[in-house]
């Protein structure tokens, strides 16, 4: 058992070859047992007529046990087993091998392969756990059909699906039984997919826009049938949504989604049986929030959207990731802003696109500013399964996004019918995405590469003159990437093009016409400028008076503006821009700016006061009847700590907590009589409805209880909280009113909150989603001087419903700590940090990928204040001599290095 094929450390996208030999139909056979379970597999395998002609056939395997090997039905001796794989030497040109093999689901933790969890049999093979199942060329530019025979014992297993269509099923000797599938679509193994055990399925026929029937199913454990409503209805509305916007049907006969509760990730494509995190699935009003049912709707629709975006057309190679990843993300934010009006209502879009970009700037800015910086389609990496990172789905989106706003929906949609019209049934680059649009829209987009290839957050520096005899006003842009961490420097080639949308705001508030520099007559209010040199001057003409710019319109470019507005601007933005987005931007620039200030006061120990400007422009905000309850709700949260400290030269988490909670005193205490009026007036009484109009209503009046929290008389919160909380008929509320309870108790050293802590543990106890919320809600809350959160998160890790094996659980109580409560996690003791190091080590032997996850928590500690950063880098060496796994090895070198 030599190590022949030894893994080189580094994996290079410029070292791309195509592979050596094709698989063009795989015939699994699997006699499922949870301590040994023996897969047989037959593949049709020719030389590759393409590719350098080589003796062996290798192919990947991990964690195998060889039973058997046979060329074209004959036992076969010349192969060798090693540590990553098998070497079959000496082969024909065209060949039928059958492996024979064991695996063992019931020891593996690493819910990457085949697994078993509550007793069931589960797969998961994206990025590379198909090799962990059976010996293949486990790259997505293999691609062959399958057929898949399921064998186990029919009264603990009565279920058994994998991919496509079921052609033949039955009984066997023994109290066994079996099933056959057949997936007719060519696929690369990492949408293989298997699931055998006790479930129940909510079912639905529907018909699609030609007319065919198809039959849809969410399976589930059987006390969870109650809760699958939701998510069948996402199914359907996705469904309708591809068809009417993208002219895409569902292609096989069946779809299948089905719920598991030990999952790495939110949810797995798999050609026609999508395997989901239960936390993606289930819901109803009494366990599940606003947010929950939001997520389900969209990562329902981000996997069923996959069909065409991942599967029908794939990645030629990992380092294309995100030519799924990108468009699936881009397409399922559209679906979401679709459903919940936005389509008709510039409003309801504009909410969604907040959210959106929320994630992206506190997520995706932080991972370009560190170690971890990559472009979205990566150059290298150790370990794929770090490249699921913010960068590759979510910059990866916004970069398709841009295509659109370059090109408007019709431009895009020609520019999609073309790529499916050259690429279905193909496994393709990034590139090749780029090229369709280009072609279909007649435009050059050569340029555009760089969005691909050059990694950082790029900074647009906004400079304006207005000349009063000319009437002219002129922008000057100018494009770099600031102070961009070492990693992103390294990617930099030239500028971009960057799609910068723009409008002009009168003295009275309205938009001007606007007409640039040679054009005949004005056309329309907001343009977006092509600003491709790396600085370049936009000149508009008859501007009657100096306009205030509203710059980069619905984000439509994913990159920081710099432009030096007043404070009196930016509340004249607030209160007039037509652009909600930019009228959120606006109060969170206004935030941002007085909160940094006030870090600074707190780090130097200087007494706090807070401007009032910023209270009047929230209080006009709070109340004003013309804005949806859910935009106000968004305009009137500060931004995050974790984006704050982000913003100083050196993050000081303390300080930011110190002058945030502050703000948020002062927001309380000066607008108490608004907001306890608000709480009344957006009360949704009668039966819950998951509408994006009554969660607007639920948020904007949770919104004032928290505030309501903050008050040195804590009262009227502890009432108005304790009755939320005994009457709720949904989690939004109960949640929102245990989460006030809890912030009151930690500001007044009180323990208001016993009760309902105790009471939502015992309702819930059978709910392991909801005692999740409880782990977590407790892991995020305030500490105080005499109860660091810290202690309670030891106490609760040996809560008997702690499991460190089960992600959702390990995340709820371990990662909430340490990554959503930054004041308590950077204890200046770095009691957080050690806490942290001993975590990563014990996830680290259980499941690397989640550990990997948890590593990254650290990776901005170079930003850090002295004391805290000598602390981070203790931890983090404590970590890299003691890791095992090449994902978190991966992470912490870079953040060593
Ligand atoms: N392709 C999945 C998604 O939509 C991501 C995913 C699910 C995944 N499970 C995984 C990636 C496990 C790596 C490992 O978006
Ligand atoms: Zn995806």
């Amino acid at each position: 058992m030599t190590d022949t094929a030894a893994t080189p450390n580094v994996i290079r996208r410029a070292d791309y070859a195509p592979p050596a030999f094709l698989i063009d139909t795989v015939d699994l056979e699997f006699d499922l047992v949870p301590e040994r379970t023996i897969v047989k597999n037959t593949m049709r395998v020719r030389r590759n007529p393409a590719a350098a002609h080589t003796r062996d056939l290798e192919l990947m395997g991990e964690q195998l046990e060889f039973v058997s090997a046979a060329i074209d039905a004959k036992p076969y001796a010349n192969v060798r087993v090693h540590d990553h794989g098998i070497t079959i030497e000496d082969v024909p040109d065209s060949f039928e091998l059958t492996l024979t093999g064991a695996c063992d689901p019931a020891a593996n933790t690493t819910l990457s392969g085949l697994y078993v969890s509550s007793g069931n049999f589960f797969t998961q093979c994206e990025a590379e756990g198909f090799r962990r199942i059976t010996w293949f060329l486990d790259r997505p530019d293999v691609m062959a059909t399958y057929t898949v025979t399921l064998r186990a014992d029919k009264a603990a297993y009565p279920v058994l699906l994998s991919n496509g269509n079921l052609i033949a099923e039955g009984d066997l000797p023994d109290g066994r039984h079996y099933a056959k599938w057949e997936d007719p679509f060519r696929k690369p193994s990492y949408l293989f997919a298997l699931v055998a055990g006790k479930l129940v399925a909510l079912e639905e026929r529907i018909k699609t826009g030609s007319g065919k029937d198809k039959l849809l199913q969410v399976w589930v454990e059987p006390h969870d049938l109650d809760k699958t409503r939701h998510a069948m209805d996402s199914l359907i509305h996705s469904i309708r949504w591809d068809e009417a916007r993208f002219g895409l049907e569902l292609d096989l006969d069946r779809f299948m989604i089905v719920a598991v509760s030990d999952f790495n990730m939110g949810a797995m494509e798999n050609k026609g049986l999508n395997i989901f995190n239960t936390k993606y699935v289930l819901a109803n009003p009494e366990t599940a929030t606003d947010t929950d049912f939001a997520n389900i709707e969209a990562v329902v629709g981000h996997e069923y959207f996959h069909n065409w975006t991942g599967n029908r057309v794939t990645c030629r190679d990992w380092f294309q990731l995100s030519l799924k990843e990108g468009l699936t993300v881009f397409r399922d934010q559209e679906f979401s802003a679709a459903m919940s009006g936005g389509d008709e209502n510039a409003a309801a879009r504009a909410t969604k696109r907040i959210e959106d970009v929320r994630v992206l700037r506190q997520m995706q800015f932080a991972e370009d500013a560190g170690p971890m910086a990559h472009p979205v389609r990566p150059e290298s990496y150790v370990e794929i399964n770090n490249f699921y990172t913010m960068t590759v789905y979510e910059k990866g989106a916004e970069v398709v996004r841009m295509y659109q706003t370059l090109f408007g929906r019709d431009g895009f949609r020609k520019g999609m019918d073309l790529y499916f019209q050259r690429y279905d049934g193909q496994a393709v680059t990034c590139d090749d995405f780029r090229a369709a649009m280009a072609d279909a829209n007649g435009c050059d987009l050569a340029q555009y590469e760089r969005w691909y290839s050059q990694a950082g957050t790029p900074r647009v520096r906004v400079t304006t003159r207005y000349d009063e005899a000319q009437k002219r006003y002129s922008v000057t842009l100018a494009q770099d990437y600031g102070n961009a961490s070492p990693a992103a420097r390294e990617t930099q080639m030239g500028p971009l093009l960057i799609p910068f949308a723009i409008g002009l705001i009168g003295p009275d508030g309205a938009d001007l016409p606007l007409r640039l520099e040679g054009e005949s007559a004005a056309n329309g209010t907001t343009r977006v400028l092509e600003f491709t040199e790396a600085q370049q001057t936009f000149t508009f003409v008859d501007v009657p008076a100096k306009p205030l710019p509203s710059l980069l319109r619905d984000f439509s470019a994913p990159v920081i503006v710099e432009y030096d507005y007043g404070d009196d601007e930016l509340a004249f933005l607030l209160a007039n821009d037509s652009d909600a987005f930019n009228r959120w931007e606006a109060g969170q620039r206004f935030a941002t700016r007085e909160l940094l200030a006030l870090a600074a006061r707190a780090a130097a120990g200087e007494p706090l006061e807070v401007d009032g400007g910023l209270v009047d422009a929230f209080g006009r905000v709070l109340n004003d009847e013309t804005l949806s309850p859910s935009f106000r709700e968004l305009a009137l949260m500060l931004p995050s700590e974790t984006y704050l400290a982000e913003q100083m030269a050196l993050s000081d988490p303390a300080a930011v907590h110190t002058a945030r909670q502050f703000v948020r005193k002062r927001l309380g205490t000066a607008l108490k009589a608004d907001w306890l009026a608000t709480f009344d007036k957006h009360r949704t009484p009668g039966a819950y409805e998951p509408t994006p109009e009554a969660a607007g209503h639920r948020a904007l009046k949770n919104l004032a209880l928290s505030y309501l929290s903050e008050l040195d008389d804590p009262a009227d919160a502890v009432r108005l909280a304790t009755a939320q909380y005994d009457a709720a008929n949904n989690m939004t509320d109960r949640a929102a009113a245990l989460s006030a309870l809890l912030n009151t108790s930690a500001a007044t050293g009180g323990d208001v909150a016993s009760r309902a802590l105790a009471d939502f543990y015992t309702r819930f106890e059978r709910e392991p989603l909801v005692i999740d919320k409880w782990f977590a809600l407790q892991a995020t809350q305030r500490g105080s001087a005499q109860r660091p959160v810290i202690e309670t998160v030891r106490a609760l890790m040996q809560h008997p419903a702690f499991n460190l094996k089960n992600p959702n659980r390990a995340r709820s109580l371990i990662f909430s700590f340490c990554a959503a409560n930054p004041a308590q996690f950077h204890a200046a003791d770095g009691s957080g940090y050690a806490f942290w190091a001993e975590q990563v080590l014990e996830l680290d032997a259980i499941n690397p990928q989640v550990a990997a996850r948890l590593a990254r928590n650290l990776e901005l500690w170079r930003r850090f204040t002295p004391q805290l950063r000598e602390r981070m880098r203790a931890a983090l060496e404590k970590v890299a001599a003691g890791v095992k796994s090449r994902d978190v090895r991966e992470i912490v070198e870079k953040a060593l290095a």
